[in-house]
């Protein structure tokens, strides 16, 4: 007899990135190499002085042992000194809860602000794991609708025409994935007003800020900005270590407080070492991500080039460092049915719009950290070679 399962959590859609690459297996034989645009990921390693530095902490007991729950005092401190450097920012120690990537920030923000049948509204297309944690939840995620023309940016008058009483949480994320669309500060700053005005919360992730120039926004420099803002951040892309599960969450210092409730049950702390490795990163890599930041925008801009050019039947729609989306020429197809058509005939491996929000069957999100600027040409002319 199997254990039983609970029905709610079965009836979640799976992984889109597990459901895909579950294909490889059925992968016809003898076709042409994998180039995988599916997972966003940075192709590099993390810097060397930092994993050298890494190394001669690792004879330290102390390394192995838990940290308070919100994170090591020195180590939040640096992190409040890059954000002035990088936002401007009012913020202080109390108001950052280090976690075990984003993903986790995702869900101490989420569980300390709804309860099950409050609402969130979501701009689609959306993160594909921000719905499902929130149906796991019992939250209903709100789509705000995708708009081509806009490129997924989000419309304050749409938005605001979805907001009900049981709303607790306009959801944005920027740059966007799947879109790679950047919200432009002032567009931010009118979204927040909203949240304000509705008294409900503005919950920012930045997971790929560091993959834009400049200061991405004004929103920490407003006084009391942790009364309607809260942002989830990951350094698993800034720093390219994304298997050390390095977030964290933002808040006003009483969100945190009544957080550590449950990451003291779920996780205890982000493991030492990867505050370690945070540490060293915010104090000495900034000019190290500075140059991360301009290769992936060459790589983005040399793709964006080539895959435009007159011929392509796969359209561009947005684009940003880490990604494309892009809509597929296979009218009758599914956004599923189109990714598996690429795998076995172009070897070509992304995921369908459709795991990104309701309606988006028409759709592609290619993952452009994981391909090296030799390799953009070639992934590029698949796409041109392919027969509807
Ligand atoms: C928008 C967004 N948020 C959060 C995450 C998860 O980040 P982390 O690896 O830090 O948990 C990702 C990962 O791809 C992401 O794209």
């Amino acid at each position: 007899m199997s254990i039983h399962i609970s029905s709610h959590i079965r009836d979640i859609h799976p992984p889109p990135i597990t459901e895909v690459k579950g294909w490889l297996a059925a992968r016809p034989e003898g076709g042409p190499d994998l180039i995988d645009l599916c997972q966003a990921v940075p192709d590099y390693p993390p810097a060397p002085e930092l994993i050298n530095h890494l190394k001669g902490l690792l004879d330290d007991p102390l390394t192995a042992r838990y940290t308070p729950d919100e994170g090591l005092p020195e180590v939040r401190r640096s992190v409040c000194d890059r954000y002035r450097r990088r936002y401007a920012a009012k913020l202080e120690p109390d108001q950052l809860c280090l976690t075990v990537g984003a993903s986790q920030a995702f869900w101490l923000a989420i569980m300390t602000l709804c309860q099950a049948g409050d609402e969130v509204i979501l701009q689609s297309p959306c993160y594909f794991d921000h719905p499902m944690a929130l149906e796991a939840l019992k939250i209903k995620p709100v789509f705000a609708p995708f708009e081509e023309e806009r490129q997924g940016l989000p419309d304050p008058v749409a938005i605001s025409r979805l907001i009900t009483p049981r709303t607790r949480a306009i959801l944005l994320v920027t740059p966007s994935n799947p879109t790679g669309a950047v919200i432009p500060p002032a567009l931010l700053t009118e979204l927040y007003l909203l949240a304000r005005r509705h008294r409900i919360v503005l919950l920012l992730d930045e997971t790929y800020a560091d993959f834009t120039p400049g200061q991405p926004h004004e929103l920490f420099t407003i006084a009391d900005w942790h009364n309607t803002l809260v942002q989830i951040m990951s350094f698993g892309k800034s720093y390219a270590l994304t298997g050390y599960r390095s977030g964290l969450l933002a808040a006003s210092a009483e969100l945190v407080r009544q957080a550590l409730k449950i990451q003291d049950s779920m996780a205890v702390c982000q493991p030492r070492i990867t505050q370690l490795a945070l540490k060293y990163g915010v104090e000495e890599l900034d000019d190290w991500v500075e140059a991360n930041r301009l290769l992936m925008d060459f790589r983005h801009n040399l793709f964006v080039h080539a895959f435009s050019r007159p011929g392509n039947r796969f359209r561009l729609v947005s684009s940003g460092s880490f990604f494309a989306w892009v809509r597929h020429p296979f009218g009758r197809l599914t956004g599923r049915q189109a990714a598996r058509k690429l795998m076995d005939e172009a070897g070509i491996l992304c995921l369908p719009g459709e795991v990104f929000g309701p309606g988006l069957e028409g759709y592609l999100r290619l993952a452009l950290g994981n391909i090296r600027e030799n390799m953009i040409p070639e992934a590029v002319r698949r796409f041109r070679e392919m027969n509807a």
